[in-house]
């Protein structure tokens, strides 16, 4: 439970076991992980049980339900009302770990349509890697610039939107240019599947060197995470007619000239997230491939508050978990 005053407000508290009502289902919770965002609810956000990702087995339905069987191994939704179309305000009344309480818990209870089939044969904590990073990079492939083979794609950073970013952007047969502060953590990022690897803090200019490795021409795609430190530099190495993908500022809020991107004409396309349609069709890709998503490390449920510290030291790469 989130109390306020950031990660060392966190505190277990025990509760009486959810029942579902009609339509809604009881989920065991395997596992839950971390997103940046959850350092900024830790901060905001008191009386709530914090996390929007988790993953567990359906222990009990209530009246009416059809579409979710007791034992079904389930994934919980971010957005718990957005199941297909263009994203509406009314969304994020029911964020998990936001607006509504999350999935940090031993049993939730959730909507029967708040849920999607976790990939065959991935664990708990695999699944749980998905909802809001894996999400949100596979929206910003997907659904705008439609990344295929040929393209080029950005990543900033080798955090959980980036690293899903560069694992899905080389299902689809893209050429991916990576950045990171630590050449340990870009070598990692090679061994994943990374073409080019760039040190932004030993190449201050990196845009020049990702028009470089780009013949002058620049990437299709930037998964912009970076803000204040990279939003400027990404307009400047996106190609005609490109799009750079606006998902967070974890170097502060940017303030920018948008020049590049008319004198381009490339789209910036805010992200957030996705749909539970797009979440299906990113389950569904998954299970017709081979990959595995990056754990960093995996922390017991009685010690999320070092996951969380372990996430704001910012050392990890991919996905820090949380096992219920
Ligand atoms: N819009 C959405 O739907 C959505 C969804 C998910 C996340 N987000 C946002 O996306 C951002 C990333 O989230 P996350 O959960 O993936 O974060 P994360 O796992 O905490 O990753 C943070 C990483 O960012 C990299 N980084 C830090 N400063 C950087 C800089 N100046 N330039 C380039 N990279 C830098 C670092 O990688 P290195 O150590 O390798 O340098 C760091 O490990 C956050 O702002 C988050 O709020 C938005």
């Amino acid at each position: 439970m989130l109390t306020g005053g950031g990660v060392q407000g966190l505190e277990i508290r025990e509760l009486p076991d959810p029942t579902p009502g009609p339509g809604q289902i009881a989920v065991r919770v395997g596992a839950t992980s971390l997103n940046f965002r959850d350092l900024l609810m830790s901060r905001s956000t008191t009386g709530r049980i914090p996390l929007s990702d988790g993953a567990g087995t359906v222990i009990a339905v209530g009246e009416g339900v059809t579409s979710v069987a007791e034992g079904d191994r389930v994934a919980g939704c971010f957005f718990q009302g957005w199941l297909d179309g263009k994203i509406e305000a009314r969304y994020h009344e029911a964020a998990l770990g936001g607006s509504i309480d999350g999935m940090l818990s031993e049993i939730v209870v959730l909507p029967d349509y708040g849920v999607v089939a976790a990939p065959r044969d991935w664990t708990d904590a695999q699944t749980a890697t998905l909802p809001c990073a894996g999400l949100t990079a596979w929206n910003a492939l997907v659904e705008g610039q439609q990344i295929r083979a040929g393209s080029t794609v950005l990543l900033l950073g080798t955090g959980g939107v980036s690293v899903f970013g560069l694992q899905f952007a080389k299902m689809m047969g893209a050429r991916t240019i990576i950045t990171s502060i630590s050449d340990e953590k870009l070598e990692r990022m090679h061994e994943l599947g990374a073409d080019e690897t760039i040190n932004y803090r030993n190449s201050e200019n990196w845009e020049r060197d990702v028009l470089d490795a780009t013949d002058g021409l620049g990437v299709d795609l930037v998964i912009e995470v970076g803000g204040a430190q990279t939003l400027a530099k990404s307009m400047s190495c996106i190609r005609f007619g490109g799009e750079i993908a606006l998902i967070g500022m974890v170097s502060g809020q940017a303030e920018v000239n948008p020049f590049p991107l008319l004198s381009r004409s490339a789209n910036l396309r805010g992200v957030y997230v996705g749909s539970q349609r797009m979440f299906n069709d990113m389950i569904s890709a998954i299970n017709v491939n081979t990959m595995q998503p990056l754990i960093d490390q995996a922390f017991p449920f009685e010690d999320a508050q070092s996951a969380y510290r372990h996430l704001r030291a910012q050392t990890h790469m991919g996905k820090v978990v949380i096992e219920v």
